[in-house]
């Protein structure tokens, strides 16, 4: 496993997402609440582009007539055929036992730490005050 320098925290704001390419992959990174989750730009369905999908919140009923709303920017829905998955787990609520799309750890490092690592120099320009994403793939 290596880890990968795609873009400064700055860049993806509060419920914002970015698509990056790291070793050929498609990855969609979220910012929840000023956390990064990375995710697989390919639903385990169809092959849907999972970034371009609505974020929203989760359904949950036990009868009907009953609703309950919670979760509130947490779910994604693929924009092909609307199954829905956890960005945090890449679970999906379709059916959760079996399929789940793969998701990919994202850490926020120092811009110091990035300097002093060997990848940096060649995908973004650096900057010790800010900080980076970093996808380990
Ligand atoms: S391709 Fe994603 S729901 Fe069908």
């Amino acid at each position: 496993m290596s880890r990968h320098v795609v873009a400064t925290a700055q860049e993806i704001p509060q419920g914002g997402r970015k698509l990056v390419m790291v070793r050929g992959r498609p990855i969609a990174i979220f910012n929840l609440k000023g956390e990064f989750y990375g995710m697989l730009n390919r639903c385990p369905h169809q092959g849907g582009p999972m970034c371009e999908g609505l974020v929203t919140g989760l359904r949950e009923s036990k009868m009907p007539g009953e609703y309950v709303y919670s979760r509130e920017g947490e779910i994604l829905r693929c924009p092909w055929h609307g199954w829905e998955f956890d960005i945090k787990t890449g679970q999906s609520y379709c059916d959760p036992e079996r399929i789940r799309t793969r998701s990919y750890p994202v850490e926020v490092a120092t811009g110091q730490t990035v300097v002093e690592g060997p990848y940096i120099a060649e995908t973004i320009p650096v900057s010790i005050e800010q900080h980076y994403l970093v996808v380990e793939m």
